[in-house]
C-alpha cells in the first residue's frame, strides 16, 4: 500500500539545514534554526532545569503512568502563569488544564476538543502563522481560514484589515492569535489592539484560541500574559496553548499545556472530562519528566526565582540583539530603515528583503536563512553580528 503514498515537496527548512551543512565556509551563519541560542551557539539547559531533573530522579521511585490529564501541580503552575494566581476565571472554577505533549499537543488536544463541541468550526488563522497550525488545527477537525496580519511594507501589525475581516466571522467561530513573540513575523498586539480585539469577539461572540508559544521572552511573564489574561477576564470562551518548549529550553522532553476558560463551572467540567478523553485517543498518557521539571520548578520560589532569571537574561539577549543588529544596519546607511526589527519581539522576524536577495546572502556570503527572510534572531551573536551587516548591507546595494 506505501508506494500509492504521494512523495512531499523538500521542507523548505529542512532544504536550507541540508545547504547550510554542506557549506565548507568555516564563518558560515545559521539564521534559519527555530531554537533558542546563547553566545556561543548553544541551546544549553537551564541550570534550573539541571537542578530540578536532579531531585526528580533522586526521588522518582515508580514509573507509572500519571495520569490523562498530567501533572496536577504542572498544571497549576501552568494556570498560575496564564492566567495570574488571582484571576478572577481561576476562583471562579471556570479554567481546566491538560498537560500534553507540547504545545503542539496542545493544540491538537484544543483542536480536537473545539471540534467536537462544533464540528467543522471554522478557525481564522493570522496570515503569516507558524505552518504548523496548519495540518495540526486540520487534523482536529476544524475548517480552516486567514485573516490579514502582517504589513509586509510597513513593517507592522495590519490591524484595520485584521479587524475588518473578523468582524464578518460569524457568532462562535474561532480566532487563532499568538500571544507574544509573532512566529514568524515578530510583530504583537499592542494593548490597545488586544483591547479592541477583546471587544470585538464580545460584539461577535468570537472565540480566541491563543497561542502562547513564548512566553516570558517578549517583555516579561506577565507583561507577555497581557492578552490571555484580557480575554480570559472579559469573554465567556477562551482557549489557550501553551508551551515550555522555548522559556523553559524543555524542546525535546516535550512539554506544553491546553488551557480552556469555559462559560460557566459546570461548563468547565465536561471541557475537563472531554479534553482527557480527546488526549486518550491521540497517545493515552503524556510523557512525564518535562512537565515534572517545570511543575517542580513553578512550585519551588527559589528554583523558580533562578529560572525567572534565567529566561530574563534569555529575553535580554533577544531585545539586545535586535538592537544591535538595527544599530549594525544604520551605520552601513542601507537604503532600507531596519528599525522595526528593534520593535519586534520574540525569536523571529522577517528581514523583508527578496528572496534573490536571500539566495545571494547564501552563496555569496554563507548567511543562511529561509526564503521568506525569516532569521531567528538567537542565530546572532557579537562574533558574528557585523558580518551579518556587512553581507545584508551588500545584497541591499
Ligand atoms: C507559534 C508556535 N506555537 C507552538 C509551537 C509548539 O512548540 P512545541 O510543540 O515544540 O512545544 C511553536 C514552536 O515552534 C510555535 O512557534
Amino acid at each position: 500500500m506505501f508506494e500509492t503514498l504521494k512523495p512531499l515537496p523538500p521542507d523548505a527548512i529542512l532544504g536550507i539545514m541540508t545547504l547550510f551543512r554542506a557549506d565548507p565556509h568555516p564563518g558560515k551563519i545559521d539564521l534559519s534554526v527555530g531554537v533558542y541560542q546563547d553566545e556561543q551557539g548553544r541551546t544549553p539547559v537551564l541550570a534550573s532545569v539541571k537542578r530540578a531533573e536532579k531531585t526528580i530522579l533522586d526521588a522518582q521511585d515508580s514509573k507509572t503512568y500519571v495520569a490523562i490529564a498530567g501533572n496536577a501541580g504542572f498544571n497549576r503552575g501552568i494556570e498560575d502563569l496564564l492566567y495570574g494566581k488571582d484571576h478572577p476565571s481561576l476562583k471562579a472554577g471556570r479554567v481546566v488544564t491538560v498537560q500534553t505533549p507540547g504545545g503542539s499537543g496542545g493544540l491538537s488536544v484544543a483542536g480536537h476538543l473545539v471540534a467536537r463541541a462544533t464540528p467543522g468550526a471554522r478557525i481564522y488563522m493570522s496570515d503569516p502563522t507558524w505552518p504548523n497550525h496548519q495540518p495540526l488545527l486540520k487534523s482536529a477537525g476544524l475548517t480552516l481560514d486567514t485573516y490579514p496580519y502582517y504589513d509586509y511594507a510597513k513593517h507592522r501589525v495590519d490591524f484595520e484589515p485584521m479587524i475588518a475581516r473578523l468582524d464578518k466571522a460569524n457568532a462562535g467561530e474561532l480566532v487563532l492569535i499568538h500571544g507574544c513573540c509573532h512566529n514568524p513575523c515578530g510583530a504583537d498586539l499592542s494593548k490597545e489592539q488586544w483591547e479592541a480585539l477583546t471587544q470585538l469577539c464580545e460584539r461577535r461572540n468570537l472565540v480566541p484560541f491563543i497561542d502562547i508559544a513564548y512566553q516570558g521572552l517578549a517583555e516579561g511573564l506577565d507583561e507577555d500574559a497581557f492578552g490571555v489574561r484580557l480575554m480570559a477576564a472579559r469573554l465567556p470562551e477562551v482557549v489557550v496553548v501553551t508551551s515550555c518548549s522555548k522559556n523553559l529550553g524543555l524542546y525535546r522532553e516535550r512539554v506544553g499545556a491546553a488551557s480552556v476558560v469555559s462559560a460557566n463551572a459546570e461548563a468547565a467540567k465536561l471541557a475537563a472530562a472531554n479534553a482527557a478523553n480527546v488526549a486518550r485517543g491521540i497517545y493515552s498518557m503524556p510523557p512525564d519528566h518535562g512537565a515534572a521539571i517545570a511543575g517542580y520548578i513553578l512550585g519551588n520560589a527559589e528554583l523558580r526565582a533562578q529560572w525567572v532569571k534565567e529566561l530574563a537574561e534569555m529575553r535580554a539577549r533577544l531585545n539586545g540583539l535586535r538592537r544591535l543588529l538595527v544599530d549594525k544596519l544604520a551605520v552601513r546607511k542601507t537604503p532600507m530603515d531596519f528599525s522595526f526589527i528593534a520593535k519586534e519581539r520574540g525569536m523571529f522576524s522577517f528581514l523583508g528583503i527578496t528572496k534573490e536577495q536571500v539566495i545571494r546572502l547564501r552563496e555569496e556570503f554563507h548567511v543562511y536563512m529561509v526564503e521568506s527572510s525569516r532569521i531567528n534572531i538567537a542565530g546572532i551573536n557579537h562574533g558574528n553580528v557585523d558580518r551579518v551587516a556587512d553581507a545584508i548591507a551588500a545584497v541591499l546595494k
